[in-house]
């Protein structure tokens, strides 16, 4: 009998925003201690997107050099997942197949869960590869995390995309079965469809994330997952990087483990150096963890990842991945720092303003300033309608 072929990421890229702004900046600001944002909640600076950047020109960036690296062959599904949406109807993902020159011959959906949706988008895309080995899937996840001004959650702000390409015989990471699941109806984050800022109780929304640990973990283990030694490290959603902290050391205490600091910093040590200057990144968080594991870590051959991604709401995934023999040659760890070492630092009145812009809504002709120096920016809202362009119309 043919053995099914083992699915999981054959390539990952990611990209952010123009611009930065260091926590110092902010601390000066507002006058809190800055061993808070450093230490208390393990925050260095937060990606800010200028004027012309958004979910779409981060997602087609961080996608091009994946569709260019392996052509458009075999990709008839494109998997967007946010939490930040442009359009109430229209996929992002519509747009970026556009930007990216993709075939027609493709299907495009975008996927919401907050900050789960892309673990959705991930595991749907295996579904789709177990049923048709031959094809290829593209998951872009793709947000701008948006807390009001003066609040808690301003210093856990932050912007990124990462892309995905999944099939069968992955490069990088092979997904495993099982996965362990977890959902319970609370209110700890959410973002109604008349604001552009997020609500959350954030006490509250640790307290859920923590739940959903032990949830998640308790299914995994039912259904025959990996035990918590054989794990090399453990990617989480990262929604600012201490959080990771308080999670694995719930999970170790849950599972009945002396819990001592040396262990939770081997355990995660190598996955929190992208999310702690680019800030949460909600559905692409726990994807910049797995990236800087793999940019950072000496030789992860053969060994096995956790990933615990966890959406407010709330929806939660534990689920292991194996890292594949040479996985090192087909990392993108030069051009990863050159996204982060890019940003231009945006000064305080700057990042206030671009904070509270938003397009007027009477369906006029309205630019956008050119901004950012990606290859790809939004250029305009007229009529109602997103106008993008790519640094090839731009020439
Ligand atoms: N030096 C060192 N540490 C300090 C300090 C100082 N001078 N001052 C305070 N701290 C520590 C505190 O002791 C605290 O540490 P512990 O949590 O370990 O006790 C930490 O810094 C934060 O301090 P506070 O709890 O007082 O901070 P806060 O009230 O300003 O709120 C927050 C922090 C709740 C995370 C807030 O930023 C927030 O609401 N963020 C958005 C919500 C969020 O990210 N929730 C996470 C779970 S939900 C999720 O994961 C989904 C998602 O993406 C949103």
């Amino acid at each position: 009998m043919a053995h099914d072929p083992a699915i999981g990421i054959h390539d990952l890229s990611f990209a952010t925003t123009e611009l930065v702004l260091p926590h110092t900046v902010l601390a000066a600001h507002n006058g809190t201690d800055i061993g808070k944002y450093h230490r208390g909640i393990g925050q260095r600076s937060m990606s800010v997107p200028a004027a012309d950047e958004d979910i779409v020109t981060m997602g087609a960036t961080a996608a091009a050099p994946v569709v260019a690296r392996h052509g458009t062959d075999g990709i008839r599904t494109v998997i967007l997942a946010t939490e930040s949406s442009v359009d109430q109807a229209k996929s992002a993902g519509v747009y970026v197949h556009s930007l990216l020159g993709l075939p027609s011959a493709t299907r495009v959906v975008e996927l919401k869960q907050a900050c789960y949706g892309g673990t959705a988008a991930l595991q749907f895309a295996i579904g789709l590869v177990r049923r048709d080995p031959a094809q290829r899937v593209l998951v872009v996840a793709s947000d701008i995390s948006k807390y009001e001004l003066d609040s808690p959650g301003e210093a856990t702000q932050g912007a990124a995309a990462v892309a995905m390409l999944v099939g069968a015989d992955p490069a990088l990471v092979r997904i495993e079965e099982p996965s362990g699941v977890f959902t319970a109806d609370v209110m700890d984050f959410w973002r109604p469809n008349y604001r552009d800022t997020a609500l959350v109780d954030g006490q509250e929304s640790i307290g859920a994330y923590l739940l959903a640990v032990e949830g998640s973990w308790k299914d995994y283990t039912e259904r025959g997952g990996r035990t918590l030694d054989e794990f090399a490290a453990f990617c989480y959603h990262q929604p600012f990087t201490r959080m990771a902290h308080k999670a694995h050391r719930h999970l170790l205490n849950h599972c009945g483990y002396d819990v001592d600091e040396d262990r939770i910093t081997r355990d995660l040590a190598l996955t929190t150096a992208y999310n702690n200057v680019i800030g949460n990144s909600y559905t692409a968080s726990v994807y910049l963890a797995l990236a800087a594991l793999l940019d950072q870590a000496d030789d992860l051959t053969g060994r096995a990842i956790g990933f615990l991604s966890y959406g407010s709401g709330s929806v939660a995934e534990f689920f292991a991945g194996g890292v594949v023999p040479g996985y090192r040659e087909h990392l993108r760890t030069k051009a990863h720092r050159e996204a982060i070492d890019r940003r231009r630092p945006v000064g305080h009145a700057r990042y206030r303003e671009l904070h509270g812009h938003s397009f007027p809504a009477d369906g006029g002709d309205h630019r956008t300033p050119a901004e950012t120096t990606g290859p790809y920016r939004l250029a305009a809202l007229r009529g109602h309608q997103r106008v993008y362009e790519s640094l090839q119309c731009r020439g």
